[in-house]
């Protein structure tokens, strides 16, 4: 079938002309007439429109859906639940024929009781609640349903993969060929090659079960990737031409964001494509989800670099092994990679600003555990200290790279230089700097992330075979979710180091908190402290 234009149902003349029990393509219609949208305690939905108009819905739902504008659909009902939905083809293609799930039919499936997701299940985005809490925002439930809207000899599907590498990125690019292929029959898949910039600049790659085979033993990608390059028209334009009607995106946050104006262009031309993205970044610092594919990989292979640094450490006289890990604004390698280890006395993040020189600062520090233990292990996160570099260098380097990202100076070197020259004249000090942040990039995913990819992978081609469409895959609680792209990209995740898990680490190396403490103000009032 290829991309095939539909006509879109935002040309009604009147917002409920059709089936008032087929809420989901009135969406377009109604989205800038009604005034405001909620339930009655028979949970009906009603509908306040301009004028003193007034809509009930005829029949009582389980659910329905309000849209407080044409990018999000939000469904509110009974207790505050609140349900951030997806996009669905059924939005703007009502008359969308659709097909019985091809799963079904399958020997492997067929026997898995309640195989197909229920359409009304949903995930709560917070789990732990207090009695009255209402019950807050929800995300759709990952899985395969009952109706497809896509038949498997007219998916062209394509795969690209952005930014920067992360161990998994071959697990997931296996994983959609063969999810495809063996549950939805789909033959014909390519790979794009080289990150966005190859949809208009590349030739494609063919990617079918063969190819993809081994793949899940190396690390990178096989398909390429690259940085910045995204030009939505070119990038549409190409999609358009080649005829793909399924377009998954592994990206980090900047490559949901161009996953989103992708989707947004394929709507806005009427195009019957979908596109999902799977979130990748070894810093784990994508919002809402639980943990991002690569990361368990990235702190199981930093414990080699700190058993390298810890037995430099022990093995010369006031030894100190530092250690450099990836997190550009977020420290969650370093902090899971310290906690995973116990041989880290110190860990630095990007979250938990520190000082060198005196009382209660690094130095301090340092000296205590060296006369303590006589060695001992320092881990920092790359985007750890930076204000401290660039007040000493006297200069703030305002370089970005093609993603955008703060080009950050080698706070490893800096540090390991700074600590050397403070300790110089008082004492002989061995100090041993590793960076193994690109040799832990580059491995192949572990057990446990190869489960998360293949999870992940499926869930994708689930969810687009479902007619889902403008979503992010995503654990969240340990189920499986459709989130909104907004919802990924509106914001990073960062350690808050006033959360329990940061003072479990400062209680597992006891190092201090290098928070400074405003004299006259005991030490957890409001305002006490400072950084
Ligand atoms: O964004 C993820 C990340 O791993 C950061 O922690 C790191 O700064 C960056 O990638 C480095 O990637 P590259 O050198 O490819 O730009």
């Amino acid at each position: 079938m290829g991309s095939s234009r539909f006509r879109s149902s935002s040309n009604r003349s009147t917002p409920f002309e059709s089936d008032h029990q087929q809420f989901g393509f009135l969406i377009p219609s109604i989205s800038r007439k009604y005034r405001s949208l909620s339930f009655d305690s028979g949970l009906r939905l009603i509908v306040s429109l301009s004028g003193n108009q007034r809509f009930e819905s005829p029949t009582r739902l389980v659910m329905a859906t309000s849209a407080l504008n044409s990018d999000r659909k939000i469904v509110t009902g009974p207790a505050g639940y609140v349900l951030e939905d997806v996009p669905h083809f059924s939005d703007y293609f009502p008359n969308a024929p659709t097909y019985p799930n091809p799963l079904q039919d399958n020997a492997a499936y067929s026997v898995v009781k309640q195989y197909f997701v229920d359409d009304d299940d949903t995930v709560p985005q917070k789990i732990v609640v207090h009695p009255d809490s209402p019950r807050g925002t929800h995300f759709r439930r990952a899985g395969p349903r009952q109706r497809v809207y896509f038949e498997s000899d007219d998916v062209l599907a394509c795969i690209v993969t952005c930014g920067g590498l992360c161990p998994g990125l071959n697990t997931v690019i296996r994983e959609i060929v063969c999810g495809l292929s063996y549950m939805y029959g789909v033959k014909r898949i390519l790979g794009i090659d080289g990150g966005y910039r190859g949809f208009y600049a590349r030739n494609t790659i063919h990617l079918d079960l063969k190819t993809v085979n081994d793949i899940h033993r190396s690390g990178g990608t096989i398909l390429g990737t690259s940085r910045g390059g995204h030009d939505t028209t070119k990038i549409v334009d190409s999609i358009q031409d080649r005829g793909i009607n399924q377009v998954y995106i592994i990206g980090g946050d900047g490559s949901q964001k161009g996953a989103a104006a992708i989707f947004e262009e394929i709507r806005r031309r009427g195009l019957k494509v979908a596109v999902a993205g799977i979130p990748k970044t070894i810093d784990n610092d994508i919002p809402i989800i639980d943990r991002s594919f690569g990361f368990d990989t990235a702190v199981e292979e930093a414990q080699r670099a700190i058993n390298a640094a810890h037995v430099e450490a022990t093995s010369f006289e006031n030894g100190i092994g530092l250690v450099k890990l990836m997190g550009r604004y977020s420290g969650f390698i370093a902090m899971y990679a310290t906690l995973a280890s116990r041989d880290v006395d110190c860990c630095l993040i990007p979250e938990s600003p520190f000082f060198l020189e005196g009382q209660g600062g690094l130095f301090e520090f340092i000296d205590k555990r060296l006369k303590e233990n006589g060695h001992m292990v320092i881990v920092i996160a790359e985007g750890a200290g930076q204000d401290l570099l660039a007040e000493s260098e006297e200069q703030s380097t305002t370089l970005k790279d093609a993603s955008g990202n703060k080009l950050l100076q080698d706070i490893g070197l800096w540090i390991s230089q700074r600590i050397k020259d403070h300790f110089a004249k008082k004492m002989t000090l061995n100090l041993k700097y590793i960076d193994p942040t690109y040799m832990i990039r580059a491995v192949p995913s572990n057990a446990s992330d190869n489960v998360c990819c293949t999870l992940l992978a499926q869930s994708a081609v689930h969810g687009v075979m479902a007619g889902y469409n403008g979503f992010t895959v995503g654990l969240v609680n340990g189920r499986h979710t459709y989130i909104p792209f907004y919802r990924i990209t509106e914001r990073q995740n960062q350690v808050v180091i006033t959360d329990r898990m940061w003072a479990r680490l400062l209680s597992s190396t006891n190092q201090p908190s290098f928070m400074k403490h405003e004299p006259n103000h005991p030490v957890g009032e409001a305002g006490a402290m400072k950084w």
